[in-house]
C-alpha cells in the first residue's frame, strides 16, 4: 500500500433482472467484502462500490413478457438485490442503481466528453430488424440455423451445439427470438470506441505492468491481445437505457456495457457527494493517482473490465487505472452451471429462508470452495461436512469448551496468567505465524487460503486444550488451570478478529459472548486482548450440526427442479416413416399379468418376469430394473410384445418384450390397461 493512500473497491453491477445466487457471492461480493472489512481493519481508507446494472436488453424483454415496463422489473430485483447483499453482510458504503437521476448524467457527460474529443468512430452497417416488434435485435435475440453444425436453435452470437462464435449475418434462416417473425436488414448508424488504437498501451500496462495479476485474469488478458482488438459499438438501437446525447441519435441509447461500469463512478459521486464531510470528493477516489483501484469480478466480465473500461478511462484521460482486477471463475451447483433461466441455483433469498441466521455458513462454504483459479462445485454434501466437522467441530467446539471451562473455574472472568510454559510459548508463536500467513494471502487475494489459515487458529485452540486438560488439572494446580485459560480466551479473542473479514455476524456474536466492542487487526497476534479480571458471558453455542435430512431436503429441491425443467423442455421425437397396415398387425400385443417378478443377478439394469398370459404362462426379462421395485409390479397388468423371437438375456430365454413409455427424464413407465382384462387380452 506504501504508493497509495486509499483504496476504491467496486464489485460487478449485477443485472437487475432477476435475484442473485450463490454463484454471484461466491465469485465477486464474498470475495470483495473480505478484502474491504481487512481494509477497514488495519484502518486504511477504503470505499466499497456497488449497485444494480439496470440496462439491457433482457431487461426489456422480460417486462414485454411480463406485460410491465422495463423499470418495474429494476425496481423489483433492485429490491430483492440490495436486501440480499445486507443479509449477507456484504458492507458496501453504497450500493446504487443504473437507472438513478445521477447516473444517467454521469454517464452521458461521460460519452460527450469522448465525443467531442474526437475519441468514437461513428459507422453505419446494416443490421437485423424486427418489423413486428418494431425493433432491432440484439445478436442473442435472433435464431436460426448453425452454417457449421446445422444446428437449428443457434443464436446470433454464438450456436451452442458446437461453440462456434458467430455474427447473426451468419444464420440460415434468421428468425427474432422476440416476435417470431422473420428479421429484415436495416441500415443504422453507430458509435465505435476504436479498441485498436488503444492496443499498444493496453499490451503494455497489462502484459508488461502487470504480471502479477491473477493468471486467469493476465491469461485471458493476453489472448484477446493477441488476437487484436477491434472497434466496439457503444450504442444500440433501443428504447430503454441513457439516450446518446449527441444530435441525430434519437431511438439510440449507450450500449448497457459502455454505461454500466461508469456506474461505479456515479455510485461514488452519490455517494460523496451526499456527505463530503465523511468521504471527501468522488474526484479523489476515481483521479488522484495515489488512490489504488480494484474491480472484483467474475471471469466473463474480464475483457470488460482489464480492456474496455481502462481503454474508455484512458480515452477520458482525467482517470486512474484499475491497479488490479481479481477475477474469479465459475461456481457450479451439484455438478452443473448456475443458470437462471433453469432456475438451477441456491438463491440467496431462499436459502434465508431455509437456513435463518445462518449467513455465515454459506460465507464459509463459499469462500472454502471459492473458484478463485478453477470453475468449483457447490454441495449440499460438502456443505454440511464444512459445517458439522469445521465450523462446529473445530471453531464452535474450541469457543464453547474455553467459555465453559472459563465459567466453571472463575465464574466466566479472565484469569491472570502465571509463568509460561515451554509447549504454551510454542503454541502462542505458533498463533503470531497464522496472523502474518492470513496477511500474505489476503493481500494477493487468496482468499479460500487465507480463510483455511485463519481456522488454523481455532486448530491450535483446540490442541492446547485437549494437550493441556485444564479440566483434569482443576483439582490440583488451580494456577496452571488460570494459565491455560488465560490463553485460551486470548486465542478466542483471536479468532474474533481473524474471522471478521470472513464471517462478520460470528465475529460479532463472540465479541459478545467476551465483551470485545473495539479491536484492530494490528491487535491479531496478540495474547493481551484480554486483560485478567474481564468478564465473559456463557455462551449460546456458535454454530449447531446440520443433520441430514435437512441436507436431503434441499437436494430433493434441486431434483424437482431438474425434472420440471425435463418436463418444460421436453420436445417429442418425431414420428418415424409411415408403415404399411399389414406391417402393424404382424405384431402380436398382448396384456398379461405379472406372477413373479425378480432381480437379475449381476444385471443392474434386468428384472426378470413371470407373467400370467393366459395360455400357461412366459417369462420375460426387461430392462426397467432402475426404475421400479419387483415387488411393486407383482400383480400389475403390463403389455407385451408375444410374438418377437425369443431372445437369450444372461442365460434367460425371454419370450417377447414388455411395453413402457418413456417420460422427459428418462424415467421408463410400464404400460398398462386402465382397467383390469383378462390375462391374454389381445392389443389392438
Ligand atoms: O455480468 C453482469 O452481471 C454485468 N451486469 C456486470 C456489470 S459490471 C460493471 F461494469 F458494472
Ligand atoms: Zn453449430
Amino acid at each position: 500500500m506504501e504508493k497509495f493512500k486509499r483504496t476504491t473497491v467496486t464489485s460487478a453491477l449485477p443485472y437487475a433482472n432477476g435475484p442473485v445466487h450463490i454463484g454471484h457471492l461466491a465469485g465477486v461480493y464474498i470475495p470483495a467484502d473480505i478484502y474491504v472489512r481487512y481494509l477497514r481493519l488495519k484502518g486504511e481508507k477504503v470505499l466499497f462500490i456497488g449497485g444494480s446494472d439496470e440496462h439491457g436488453v433482457p431487461i426489456t424483454i422480460k417486462a414485454r413478457k411480463e406485460g410491465v415496463t422495463p423499470q418495474d422489473i429494476v425496481d423489483r430485483y433492485h429490491g430483492i438485490i440490495k436486501k440480499s447483499f445486507e443479509d449477507f453482510g456484504i458492507s458496501f458504503d453504497v450500493y446504487s442503481r443504473t437507472s438513478s437521476k445521477t447516473h444517467h448524467d454521469v454517464a452521458s457527460n461521460f460519452f460527450k466528453t469522448l465525443y467531442d474529443k474526437g475519441e468514437f468512430v461513428e459507422q453505419t452497417s446494416e443490421q437485423y430488424y424486427d418489423e413486428e416488434a418494431k425493433q432491432f435485435l440484439a445478436d442473442r435475440y435472433i435464431t436460426g440455423t448453425c452454417p457449421h453444425c446445422k444446428n437449428e436453435h443457434a443464436y446470433g452470437d454464438q450456436c451452442e451445439a458446437c461453440g462456434t462464435s458467430l455474427s447473426p449475418l451468419d444464420l440460415i434462416n434468421p428468425k427474432s427470438a422476440i416476435s417470431g417473425s422473420i428479421p429484415v436488414l436495416k441500415e443504422t448508424k453507430h458509435w465505435y470506441l476504436p479498441l485498436d488504437k488503444h492496443e499498444s498501451w493496453l499490451r503494455q500496462w497489462i502484459l508488461e505492468s502487470h504480471k502479477e495479476w491473477k493468471p486467469n485474469v493476465y491469461g485471458q488478458c493476453k489472448s484477446w491481445l493477441d488476437m487484436g482488438l477491434q472497434p466496439r459499438a457503444v450504442s444500440r438501437d433501443l428504447d430503454w437505457g441513457i439516450p446518446v446525447p449527441v444530435d441525430g441519435a434519437e431511438g439510440k441509447v449507450l450500449y448497457v456495457w459502455f454505461d454500466a461500469p461508469i456506474g461505479y463512478i456515479s455510485n461514488t459521486k452519490e455517494l460523496c457527494d451526499g456527505n463530503p464531510q465523511e468521504y471527501g470528493k468522488w474526484e479523489t477516489w476515481w483521479k488522484d493517482p495515489e488512490t489504488r483501484l480494484l474491480h472484483f469480478i467474475g471471469k466473463d466480465n474480464i475483457v470488460f473490465h482489464c480492456i474496455v473500461f481502462p481503454s474508455m478511462l484512458k480515452a477520458e484521460g482525467s482517470y486512474i487505472l484499475p491497479d488490479n482486477v481479481p477475477a474469479n471463475e465459475f461456481l457450479n451447483l451439484e455438478g452443473d452451471k448456475i443458470s437462471t433461466s433453469r432456475n438451477w441455483a441456491v438463491w440467496l433469498h431462499e436459502y434465508l429462508e431455509d437456513f435463518p441466521g445462518k449467513q455465515d455458513i454459506l460465507r464459509y462454504v463459499l469462500t472454502a470452495n471459492a473458484p478463485e483459479t478453477k470453475d468449483n462445485d457447490f454441495t449440499w454434501k460438502d456443505f454440511q461436512a464444512r459445517n458439522n466437522n469445521e465450523l462446529v467441530a473445530i471453531f464452535g467446539n474450541f469457543v464453547n469448551r474455553t467459555l465453559v471451562l472459563t465459567q466453571k473455574y472463575f465464574e466466566g472472568k479472565v484469569p491472570a496468567r502465571g509463568e509460561l510454559t515451554d509447549y504454551d510459548k510454542e503454541t502462542l508463536k505458533e498463533f503470531v505465524d497464522v496472523k502474518h500467513e492470513v496477511e500474505k494471502l489476503l493481500n494477493v487475494f487468496r482468499f479460500r487460503d487465507a480463510q483455511k489459515e485463519a481456522m488454523n487458529l481455532a486448530r491450535i485452540g483446540n490442541k492446547y486444550l485437549a494437550d493441556t486438560e485444564p479440566w483434569k488439572l482443576a483439582k490440583t494446580d488451580m494456577d496452571r488451570v488460570a494459565t491455560i485459560l488465560n490463553i485460551s480466551l486470548q486465542i478466542t479473542a483471536n479468532l474474533a478478529i481473524a474471522f471478521e473479514p470472513f464471517l462478520p455476524f460470528t465475529s460479532a456474536k463472540l465479541r459478545g459472548f467476551i465483551h470485545l466492542p473495539k479491536f484492530k487487526w494490528s491487535e491479531l497476534g496478540s495474547i493481551d486482548l484480554l486483560p485478567a479480571g474481564h468478564q465473559t458471558s456463557t455462551s449460546e453455542l456458535l454454530f449447531e450440526k446440520i443433520e441430514d435430512d435437512v441436507m436431503e431436503a434441499q437436494v430433493q429441491k434441486l431434483l424437482n427442479t431438474k425434472k420440471a425443467n425435463e418436463l418444460a423442455n421436453y420436445e417429442p421425437k418425431p414420428i418415424l416413416e409411415n408403415i404399411a397396415f399389414d406391417d402393424f398387425t404382424k405384431l402380436d400385443i398382448r396384456v398379461g399379468t405379472v406372477i413373479d417378478c425378480q432381480k437379475v443377478p449381476k444385471a443392474d439394469k434386468l428384472l426378470q418376469f413371470k407373467i400370467d398370459d393366459g395360455l400357461g404362462g412366459r417369462t420375460i426379462v426387461s430392462g426397467i430394473a432402475q426404475h421400479y421395485k419387483p415387488e411393486d409390479l407383482i400383480g400389475k397388468q403390463v403389455c407385451f410384445i408375444a410374438n418377437l423371437a425369443p431372445r437369450k438375456l444372461k442365460g434367460i430365454d425371454s419370450e417377447g418384450m414388455i411395453l413402457s413409455a418413456e417420460d422427459a427424464d428418462g424415467k421408463l413407465v410400464v404400460v398398462s390397461p386402465t382397467n383390469g382384462v383378462k390375462p391374454g387380452s389381445e392389443v389392438k
